[in-house]
């Protein structure tokens, strides 16, 4: 079956404030959708909903996955379902190596006596490592802990590898990697596109999308997706930058939850 992910009128609140403000999106096997925005219009509140971080409280909408409804499950479940998000600010945890948890998250995505061995999981982590040009010492390192900026990075997308997601959401992947990093991130991400597999990336810049393609762009400001094109939509924001958007649709603050 090929991959269907839609997001129909999707509102959450976080401390009672109201972040999402009806979002509406599709994205189907083989497409990469990017939203741009500037900082705090609810970016990362989309990507943390989505996932069912338990502190975004959805207040509206639907989300389905292979119209399977997303928001009656538990995070592990969407994940099981074949949900991914690398996130922004990737947490670290300590007592845990990263191949430790790796093949967990591998094995909790399997039935029960259908795991990973250990000498398979270990072949494939190591080439995965190999193509994102890390160091093997990361695969006994604690997860993320101590990792820079661009090495959780480069730890997101491993994980994304090794987990087949069918749906990939990246926020803000590209923050803190220099241009060697960012190419090879990119390229990560572009050897996992298939018709299979949709993506939604999560982006403030456009320097990215200069090495993953996307089909479709969206402008996201006060919570809502006010605008959407074509590529052609990233690089007019990449030369002219988010205040021609303002402009045109009269938004004064494109922040959103900052009311008093
Ligand atoms: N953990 C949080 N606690 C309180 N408010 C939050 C939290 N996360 C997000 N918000 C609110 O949501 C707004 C949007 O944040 P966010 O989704 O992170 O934006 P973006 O990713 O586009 O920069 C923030 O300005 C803030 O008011
Ligand atoms: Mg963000």
């Amino acid at each position: 079956m090929s991959t269907k992910f839609v997001i129909e009128g999707l509102k959450s609140t976080i401390e009672g404030k109201e972040i999402l403000k009806g979002i509406n999106l599709e994205i189907k096997g083989g497409e990469i959708h990017a939203i741009m925005g500037p900082n705090g219009t609810g970016k990362s509140t989309l990507a943390s909903t989505l996932m069912g971080h338990p502190k975004y409280e959805v207040t509206a909408g639907k989300v389905t996955l292979n119209d399977e409804d997303v928001l009656e499950m538990a995070v592990d479940e969407r994940a099981r379902a074949g949900l991914f998000l690398a996130m922004q600010y990737p947490s670290e945890i300590a007592g845990v190596t990263n191949s430790d948890f790796l093949r967990s998250a591998i094995n909790a995505r399997r039935e029960e006596g259908n795991e990973i061995s250990l000498i398979k999981f270990i072949r494939q982590m190591e080439s995965k490592m190999k193509e994102l040009e890390m160091n093997p010492e990361f695969a006994h390192r604690y997860l993320n802990e101590g990792f820079s900026g661009g090495e959780k990075k480069r730890n997101e997308i491993l994980q994304m590898m090794l987990l087949e997601p069918k749906i990939v959401i990246l926020d803000e992947i590209d923050s803190g990697l220099d241009i060697d990093a960012l190419k090879i991130v990119a390229n990560g991400v572009n050897a996992m596109r298939s018709e299979e597999r949709g993506f939604l990336i999560i982006t403030h810049y456009q320097r990215l999308l200069n090495y993953v393609k996307p089909d479709f762009v969206h402008v996201m400001m006060q919570g809502r997706i006010v605008k959407s094109g074509g590529p052609e939509l990233a690089e007019r924001l990449e030369a002219e930058g988010y205040d021609w958007v303002k402009e045109e649709l009269g938004i004064v603050d494109e922040t959103v939850g900052q009311e008093a």
